[in-house]
């Protein structure tokens, strides 16, 4: 069953291109913006747990900033190296607030 929490204001999410941190009950994240698409990942890179949301955006990938390992922003699928992920969650606007599903 879906658990939609507010992770923060729409005014807050990061801007078309970027990424930012953000929690929601306990949980960081990571939410990146493509084209002004919203996106959820877990915040921990699974290298070394580096923070995603401090990283930057190549295309449709977010790019941890520590070691540079890459995953897709909608599916938290590696796409270097290979074999690696990160946990993706629903995201949705309503009205002026951000929600994720964290179940
Ligand atoms: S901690 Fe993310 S690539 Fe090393």
């Amino acid at each position: 069953m879906a658990k939609w929490v507010k992770v923060c204001a729409l005014t807050e999410a990061p801007r078309p291109g970027g990424v930012a941190e953000a929690e929601a009950e306990g949980i960081a994240l990571c939410l990146a913006n493509i084209n002004g698409e919203l996106s959820a990942l877990d915040n921990w890179c699974p290298h070394r747990r580096g923070p995603l949301g401090q990283g930057w955006l190549e295309g449709e990938l977010v790019v941890c900033p520590w070691h540079s390992w890459m995953f897709h922003a909608k599916t938290g699928v590696a796409e270097y190296p290979k074999n690696e992920r990160v946990e993706a969650f629903p995201v949705r606007v309503d009205g002026e607030d951000v929600l994720v599903d964290i179940e």
